[in-house]
């Protein structure tokens, strides 16, 4: 594929709880070019964010290959814990970035200084950090301490600091989910500007159909977990 920038195969996923084996993912496949976006659907405990989390290196799978911006994860291939957590822990800083279904950032500093921490770490310019706080309508709240805003406003902030370490893949989990409609649309206009402005490839999981709807491929889990 030309410019690939992703690369699975038949990725597969199991927890256990005691001895009872969870089969939560199985034979994933997928390519994703430079500026190509994927919308990941299906049920509450479908394996969304299991998905991403293989993608990011955060989870381990039992079966398959991950490609990844010239990195091979291949799980038939004995490869050091320590090399391949470094070579994942390397990807996450500058080239993966990740916006998690509960955002995390440093309770500790405020919206802007988690933003700058990021791009500082991603080796990027610290000071275009409050255009995208402004950009995601959350500039009023820049020197406000993650337990000082919403849980959507705490999400945007985490947005903004991946759009600030410039990533070459986003992987985001429900990153509208704790939005209202209006927010939302607002928050989905930033992210597909910003993929089609830096040419990053785009993958994020969604219960939102008309967010789905805006990426190029989509990915449907089935609903394998009984609850
Ligand atoms: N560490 C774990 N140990 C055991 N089971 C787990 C673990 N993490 C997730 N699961 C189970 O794996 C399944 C997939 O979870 P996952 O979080 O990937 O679902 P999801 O599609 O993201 O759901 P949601 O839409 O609710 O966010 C669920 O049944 C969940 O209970
Ligand atoms: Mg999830």
């Amino acid at each position: 594929m030309k410019d690939a920038l992703l690369g699975v195969h038949g990725l597969s996923k199991n927890f256990y709880s005691g001895a009872e084996q969870i089969p939560v993912l199985s034979d994933i496949s997928l390519a994703l070019a430079r500026g190509e976006s994927l919308a990941l659907m299906g049920r509450s405990g479908s394996g969304k964010s299991t998905l991403l989390n293989l993608l990011c290196g955060l989870e381990q799978p039992d079966a398959g290959m991950i490609s990844i911006l010239g990195n091979t994860f291949d799980s038939r291939q004995a490869m050091d814990g320590r090399s391949r957590e470094r070579r994942w822990s390397d990807l996450r800083r500058q080239q993966i970035g990740v916006v998690f279904q509960e955002a995390n950032l440093m309770p500790a500093m405020s919206l802007l200084d988690n933003v700058r921490l990021r791009a500082k770490l991603a080796g990027q310019d610290e000071s275009g950090c409050t255009s995208w706080l402004d950009r995601l309508g959350i500039g009023s709240l820049a020197g406000r301490y993650p337990d000082q805003v919403s849980g959507g406003q705490r999400q945007r902030a985490a947005l903004a600091m991946v759009f600030a370490m410039k990533p070459a893949l986003i992987l985001a989990d429900e990153p509208t989910g704790s939005l209202d409609r209006l927010t939302a649309d607002e928050v989905a206009k930033e992210l597909f500007r910003l993929q089609s402005d830096s040419g990053c490839a785009l993958i994020l999981a969604t219960h939102d159909g008309e967010l789905a709807a805006r990426c190029g491929q989509r990915l449907d889990l089935a609903h394998r977990v009984s609850v």
